[in-house]
């Protein structure tokens, strides 16, 4: 059989896409690869070591870690330091953000993740995701990371994926040239070009959300669900619920067969649930990539946000420009 191109391999072919950066892209491309692997081991034989369950410890947004949580941002961690590319990082499992001395001082990039995404479906055998993003730094090269090298708008991510560890494990990314998909093939230990240039349809018939917190929603968002469970035949209503808790998995179901996600926000939560930084900016970027939107509120892109704090948390809408079309509109009404 004939192998498909490699990630590494692609991302060489592409260089040309991010002339200024292609040496320190490729290797932060590489550290990423190398951690999404070791965690990809780790979480394939969750249930048969003692790393399942809760580590006794809450992190600064007051979540419960879990034992993989703690790992998956070590590996990442240490994988982004070791190459001098990255001055420093900011992760959902870290209080503040984080400088890397040394050599890593010159390094112009930095990188905003959340290690281990939907970590509470681990236990039970759910996918589980790792979502980041890249930018490039604006504080002075050799000097320490600031809070502003962080805090910058999504519009200035360098490139953004997601892996995720699911039936099969696959990396998706973008530096703002599209999007594209590599599956990992465990029996060779590389991720594989399988889904060149996604792009997520512009009509879904899928709509993901917690409707659990039905009552807390506002108004306009309960018309939304209700209009999605209505009958019409000309709009193939009712649309089809599918929820599974991590965000990456939901994203990334609803970017192939097209659909919406959404954590609005409540009369309990009135910023949602999600992070801005290392959750919707990078998956918003990959929504507008691949043909999609993401918004906070009506007339309102994610990418345009300007952040205010690390671990700050925003109402999150995203998936086939139509649905969001919709919901922007029964939002606006009321
Ligand atoms: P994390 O595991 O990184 O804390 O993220 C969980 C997030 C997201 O992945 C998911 O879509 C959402 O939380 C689910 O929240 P609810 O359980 O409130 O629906
Ligand atoms: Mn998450
Ligand atoms: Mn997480």
């Amino acid at each position: 059989m004939e192998m498909t191109k490699t990630l590494g391999e692609f991302i060489v072919e592409r260089q040309a896409e991010y002339p200024n950066a292609s040496g320190a892209l490729t290797s932060i491309f590489s550290s990423i690869r190398l951690a999404s692997k070791v965690v990809h081991r780790e979480i394939n034989k969750a249930g048969l070591g003692d790393i399942n369950g809760a580590a006794g410890e809450e992190n600064v947004q007051g979540e419960e870690q879990q034992k993989l949580d703690i790992y998956a941002n070590e590996k990442f961690k240490s994988a982004l330091a070791a190459r001098g590319v990255v001055c420093g990082i900011a992760s959902e499992e870290e209080d503040k953000y984080v400088n890397f001395e040394g050599n890593s001082q010159d390094g112009e990039y930095v990188v905003l993740m959340d290690p281990l995404d939907g970590s509470s479906n681990i236990d039970v055998n759910v996918s589980v995701g790792t979502i980041f993003s890249i930018y490039k730094r604006v504080s002075e090269v050799g000097q320490p990371v600031t809070s502003e090298d962080f805090l910058q708008p999504g519009d200035k991510q360098v490139a953004a994926g997601y892996v995720i560890y699911g039936s099969s494990t696959m990396l998706v990314y973008t530096t703002g040239n599209g999007v594209n998909g590599f599956t990992f093939d465990p029996s060779l230990g590389v991720f594989c070009l399988s889904h060149p240039d996604m792009k997520t349809p512009e009509d879904g018939k899928i709509y993901s959300v917690n409707e659990g917190n039905y009552i807390h929603f506002p108004e306009g968002v309960k018309k939304y669900i209700k209009y999605c469970q209505q009958e019409d035949a000309a709009t193939n209503r009712p649309y089809t619920s599918r929820y599974i808790g991590s965000l990456v998995s939901d994203f990334h179901r609803n970017l192939i067969k097209g659909g919406i996600y959404f954590y609005p926000p409540s009369s309990s939560h009135p910023s949602g649930k999600l992070r801005l930084l290392y959750e919707c900016n990078p998956i918003a970027f990959l929504a507008e990539q691949a043909g999609g939107s993401a918004i906070a509120a009506p007339d309102q892109r994610i990418m345009e946000l300007k952040p205010t704090e690390l671990h700050q948390r925003t109402p999150f809408f995203v998936g086939s420009n139509n649905m969001i079309a919709k919901v922007e509109e029964f939002m606006r009404e009321n």
